[in-house]
């Protein structure tokens, strides 16, 4: 069996270390805003190439704080894509806030600045662009726009640590960046965390005042907050894994490479496009292929762990049927959930299993020609 990643190697690899690191938190009897949340921050914070960093209980409530420390609410209108993990959209109507949907590039599968000035209304507030399977969003049309109608930017880089634009880490773009810890990003503890990077003093002390109760001095309640902090055991894991990231980064995108040459000529398969300036840190390694899901269940069956990542998109999801949107609304993203396929792709996997992967590819694309 080929997963679509391994988390047991990985941790095996460093099962000393972490074990250590927990142990020490256990004996130390400090678990909620201890040292190691506090070290983290810096640490990330520097990885990112930001001021502040702000850990919280999940990349979810990363999102949700964030759009709360700008006071987004009711009235309010945030512009996004369709295209992503529900948590993206979420958050916005748990605000109160209205979601508005913009299309995808159809090579990147991210926000395409192209209808952005269409979307932005009076009442719009901010944009959350997503830097989808860890390549970062082409962010100076986006950063331009949101000066010129003065819009905030909350990136969401849940999937994207260490992804870089011209240069600079995401979440070092906009005015917050949100990323998430759970176990399959590329930096994941062992169950659920997040973060929210910062250039800003004002936004990372309300981002510290509402991740714990909108307190302060404790019992005392400036605001109301909710309970969403990032715990010191996971903390501690994190820190020991940080130092592997950019190795573990650079690896997956050797596996992309090696994918791309296995794949070239390969002409029902789409493979992944790299914006030019942008290090892609391969979070997902996504092909386009059609008959997609006869293809993934065929590679499925022969214990090939091909995910779809996402196979409806949220415009058409029943929990934002009230948003009113219908087929072909977003035609490049409806399409796209038609066709997209992740292979595995994770720093452990070897060249081997990779020659595995694309062979029971290029089988379950003949034998769905066959029966198409
Ligand atoms: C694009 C995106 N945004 C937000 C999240 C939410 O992160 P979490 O699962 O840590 O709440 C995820 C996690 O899968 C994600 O992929």
């Amino acid at each position: 069996m080929i997963p679509i990643l391994d988390l047991k190697e990985q941790y095996k690899s460093m099962q000393k270390d972490i074990n250590k690191a927990v142990l020490d938190v256990m004996q130390s009897g400090s678990y909620i805003l201890g040292k190691n949340l506090s070290t983290l921050e810096s640490e990330i914070a520097s990885y990112c190439e930001s001021e502040h960093a702000v850990g919280v209980a999940s990349g979810t409530d990363a999102l949700h704080l964030a759009l709360r420390a700008l006071d987004i609410g009711p009235g309010d209108e945030v512009i996004t894509v369709s295209f992503t993990f529900v948590a993206t959209v979420e958050v916005i109507a748990l605000t109160g806030a209205t979601p508005v949907f913009i299309e995808v590039d159809e090579n990147t599968f991210n926000l395409a600045y192209r209808d952005l000035e269409k979307k932005i209304t009076p009442k719009t507030k901010a944009i959350i662009p997503v830097h989808l399977y860890g390549q970062a969003v082409d962010m100076s049309p986006i950063l331009k726009a949101a000066k010129k109608y003065d819009l905030y930017v909350v990136e969401d880089c849940a999937q994207a640590i260490g992804s870089t634009y011209k240069g600079k880490k995401v979440g070092s773009l906009g005015d917050m960046g949100c990323f998430s810890f759970f176990p399959t990003k590329n930096l994941g503890c062992f169950g659920d965390g997040g973060m929210i990077t910062t250039n800003s003093n004002y936004l990372a002390d309300k981002l510290k005042v509402l991740r714990n109760h909108g307190s302060q001095t404790r019992y005392y309640h400036d605001e109301i907050g909710l309970n969403s902090r990032l715990d010191e055991i996971q903390a501690a894991i994190l820190r020991v894994k940080l130092p592997y990231l950019d190795g573990w980064n650079k690896k997956r995108r050797e596996v992309a490479n090696y994918y791309n040459q296995l794949l070239q000529d390969v002409e029902e398969v789409k493979i992944p496009y790299e914006l030019d300036d942008t290090y892609c840190i391969y979070n997902q390694y996504t092909v386009q292929v059609p008959n997609r899901d006869k293809i993934n269940h065929d590679m499925r069956e022969k214990n090939i762990m091909s995910m779809i990542y996402y196979p409806v998109p949220l415009h058409l999801q029943k929990a934002y049927s009230y948003l009113g949107y219908k087929e072909g609304d977003l035609p490049i993203t409806e399409a796209l959930s038609n066709v997209v396929l992740s292979l595995p792709n994770f720093p452990e996997i070897t060249q081997k299993q990779q020659e595995t992967v694309v062979e029971t590819l290029k089988n379950a694309i003949i034998k769905t020609k066959a029966t198409v």
